[in-house]
């Protein structure tokens, strides 16, 4: 088998036989310019090639030397954010409140009403004769001993008089939370509250919780504790524990918690009972 190597050198040397062993004068002069063509053409050939790769080494180092600066800074760049990241997320766990977020949820802050009278809600905003109640009020419609939270306290709130009475407060989530972490669905929420009324009436109370985004604008779905009717109490006069828990939604930097006592029967007293209502977050 032929070796294409040698073969190569071959016609080579063959070529180098023509150049040396012609001694024809009159193709002396054509032999020495073509010669001299040859050497030129190699000449020119060989120092493009060296000045093509020195241009390429030059161009390499220049290219590697943008890449590591590039490299560099990005290494910085990640290095900063992780750090930043690391410290508000350290910040964060430990700052999501374990209490109560909602102010004098469970009725026990402020005074309360012992007999027939009205009595507003400390800590909330209130619409109508919304009272805050003791358990061992002359006319309430519960008692010490009524079915209900064991940690009842002093203390709950009912509707009193008028078809609609209502009390509601606003809460800073990013006081206290950091919003990467609400952006990104890290964050829950568990919302609950003993709710009921009163014997086989069904004047009842909804507690909803609406979440708004900066622009003061509702986000997620609005989520609502109850109604609990008569029919859900046995006709008993109590209150029913209900809880919900989900994401807090992207966007949500503050929420809106709003209890609603309805009137059902009668023209006088609204028996929408309620109690302990809590929101909790947690990661
Ligand atoms: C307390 O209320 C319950 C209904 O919730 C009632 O059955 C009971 O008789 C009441 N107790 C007193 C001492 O009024
Ligand atoms: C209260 O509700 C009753 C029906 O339960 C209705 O007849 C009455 O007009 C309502 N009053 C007001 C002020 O809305
Ligand atoms: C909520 O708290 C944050 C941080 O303290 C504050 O920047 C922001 O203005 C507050 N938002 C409202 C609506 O009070
Ligand atoms: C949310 O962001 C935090 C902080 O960057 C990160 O630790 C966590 O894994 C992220 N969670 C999700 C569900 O993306
Ligand atoms: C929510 O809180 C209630 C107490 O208010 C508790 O019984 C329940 O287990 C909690 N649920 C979750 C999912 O944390
Ligand atoms: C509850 O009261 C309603 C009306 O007073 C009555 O029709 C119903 O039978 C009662 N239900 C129970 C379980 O006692």
């Amino acid at each position: 088998m032929a070796n294409p190597v040698s073969t190569t050198y071959g016609s080579h040397s063959s070529i180098e036989r023509i150049v040396w062993t012609d001694d024809d004068d009159n193709n002396q002069i054509n032999q020495k310019k073509s010669f001299a063509w040859h050497w030129c053409f190699r000449c020119c050939f060989i120092g493009s090639l060296v000045a093509g790769i020195g241009l390429a080494i030059v161009l390499a180092f220049w290219l590697t030397s943008k890449t590591t600066t590039t490299t560099e800074t990005l290494t910085q760049k990640t290095t900063v954010s992780t750090s930043t990241m690391s410290t508000t997320l350290a910040t964060t766990t430990t700052t999501i409140s374990t209490s109560n977020w909602l102010i004098n949820g469970d009725g026990e802050t402020g005074s309360c009403q012992v007999g027939y009278g009205i009595t507003s809600p400390t800590g909330w905003m209130y619409n109508g004769p919304v009272t805050q109640i003791y358990y061992s009020a002359s006319d309430g419609d519960l008692n010490s001993t009524t079915s209900g939270p064991s940690n009842r306290g002093q203390c709950y709130f009912y509707g009193q008089i008028s078809n609609v009475t209502s009390m509601w407060q606003y809460v800073n989530l990013t006081s206290s939370i950091n919003p990467v972490l609400i952006d990104n669905q890290t964050v829950r929420f568990n919302f609950s509250a003993w709710l009921g009324g009163y014997y086989d009436q069904d004047d009842n109370v909804q507690v909803s919780l609406m979440f708004i985004n900066q622009l003061n604008q509702a986000v997620g779905s609005t989520v609502v504790l109850g109604p609990v009717l008569a029919i859900d109490r046995g006709n008993v006069s109590k209150l029913l524990f209900r809880q919900t828990s989900g994401l807090v939604p992207t966007n949500a930097r503050s929420l809106l918690v709003t209890a609603t006592m309805i009137r059902t029967a009668g023209i006088a007293y609204n028996d929408g009972c309620v109690d302990n209502i809590y929101l909790y977050f947690y990661q």
